[in-house]
């Protein structure tokens, strides 16, 4: 905990256990969750992130650890007494009401003066761009027309917090596209916190704030999306958000005193020197794809392999290429196509010399 925080975070979850039936799905998940920002939680299947949702909403209870929401302890309240509202993957529309209504249910059964309400749900339908179609039932619309009216129907409400189950799963891919950049606008627009659960890593990069990676009811890494690609903490992680090399070896000082990574094939992969790594510790160097440079000559960094191409695709923007050093190391390198057709030298089975910078590794323990 660090005593220099200021502002009030929007949800603070601290050491949350949960178990069912004696297996334990959350373990020790600590977050804070900052005001105003659009934070995913991303995972594989079963890891915990509905369950986390579930006890930020009150829907669950944890079975240790504390919750509090706008700096209020809230841990055992009910729902109803959250400021947070969840958005279903069911949307769990009324089939009779038109959107109109729908959408003003809430607001309805909570005794709001008609007026006040009017005005409110004239908003929301703003907001969600539907205001044309305030009379037609649910059978009525879209897929993604449903989608806004049920996130009108949550907003309207003026949560502090709006919780987002996998709300894009149930929509095809070019409709989820559509409906990302949608929902990154409208959170903007709002200003509420909003929190995603999703699994996929495109949908988490592409649209959250801050991304909380998660793995087996325990989150295991959390900040922007371009510091989790930058800087994995763990091989998981690495490999989790896009492509990665990695290279397994010993931590190694040399006579000139630089940094290195030597595998078990003998080849040294330098590396910027890594605070608190002992000479001979195992570790894993992890290198993007974009940050390895191909060429038919020595590429004048300071790792610097040979090796074959493998196996070369073509993107049009992008040329993805295998090159194999030895017989248990390929590296994959991404070339971009700035003239749009492939250097002549780079051809499956011609020698290439592949390389990376010090400060293009990232040094992971084991
Ligand atoms: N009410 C419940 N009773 C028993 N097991 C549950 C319950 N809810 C979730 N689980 C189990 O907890 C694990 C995590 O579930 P969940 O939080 O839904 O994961 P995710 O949303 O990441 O896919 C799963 O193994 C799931 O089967
Ligand atoms: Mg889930």
């Amino acid at each position: 905990m660090t005593t220099a925080q200021t502002t009030t975070a929007a949800v603070s979850i601290r050491e949350v256990s949960k178990a069912f039936d004696g297996t334990a799905v959350l373990n020790s998940v600590s977050l804070e969750i900052r005001a105003g920002e659009f934070l995913a939680l991303l995972g594989g299947s079963g890891c915990g992130k509905t369950t986390l949702l579930r006890i930020i909403a009150g829907l669950e209870t944890p079975d240790q650890g504390s919750l509090c929401i706008g700096g209020k302890e809230l841990t055992l309240a009910p729902p109803y007494e959250r400021p947070v509202n969840m958005m279903f993957q069911s949307y769990a529309l009324f089939p009779h009401l038109s959107v109109t209504e729908n959408i003003a249910y809430g607001l309805r059964a909570a005794g709001m003066p008609a007026n006040v309400r009017n005005t409110l749900v004239s908003w929301a339908l703003k907001l969600v761009h539907l205001s044309a179609l305030g009379h037609r039932r649910p059978a009525q619309l879209s897929g993604g027309q449903r989608q806004r009216v049920a996130l009108a129907r949550c907003l309207v409400k003026k949560p502090d917090v709006l919780l987002l189950d996998e709300p894009m799963a149930a929509l095809d891919r070019n409709l989820r596209e559509d409906m990302q950049r949608e929902l990154v606008r409208i959170q903007r627009e709002v200003g509420t916190t909003f929190v995603l659960v999703t699994h996929d890593q495109d949908e988490a990069m592409s649209m959250a704030d801050r991304i909380a990676v998660m793995e087996q009811g325990k989150i295991i890494q959390c900040g922007s999306p371009a510091e989790i690609y930058a800087r994995p903490e763990s091989r998981f992680v690495a490999r989790f958000l896009g492509r990665v090399n990695l290279f397994e070896g010993l931590y190694a000082i040399d006579a000139a005193g630089r940094a290195g990574i030597t595998t078990a094939e003998g080849r040294v992969l330098h590396v910027a020197g890594a605070a608190g790594m002992d000479h001979g510790s195992a570790c894993t160097g992890a290198v993007r794809p974009e940050r390895m440079v191909l060429g038919s000559e020595p590429t004048g960094c300071a790792t610097d392999f040979v090796g074959t191409v493998e196996d070369l695709a073509y993107f049009g923007d992008i040329t993805r290429v295998i090159v194999r050093i030895d017989n248990a190391t390929r590296i994959e390198a991404t070339q971009v196509n700035r003239t749009g057709e492939r250097a002549t030298w780079l051809a499956r089975g011609s020698s290439v010399h592949i390389g990376c910078e010090p400060a293009d590794v990232v040094v992971l323990l084991a």
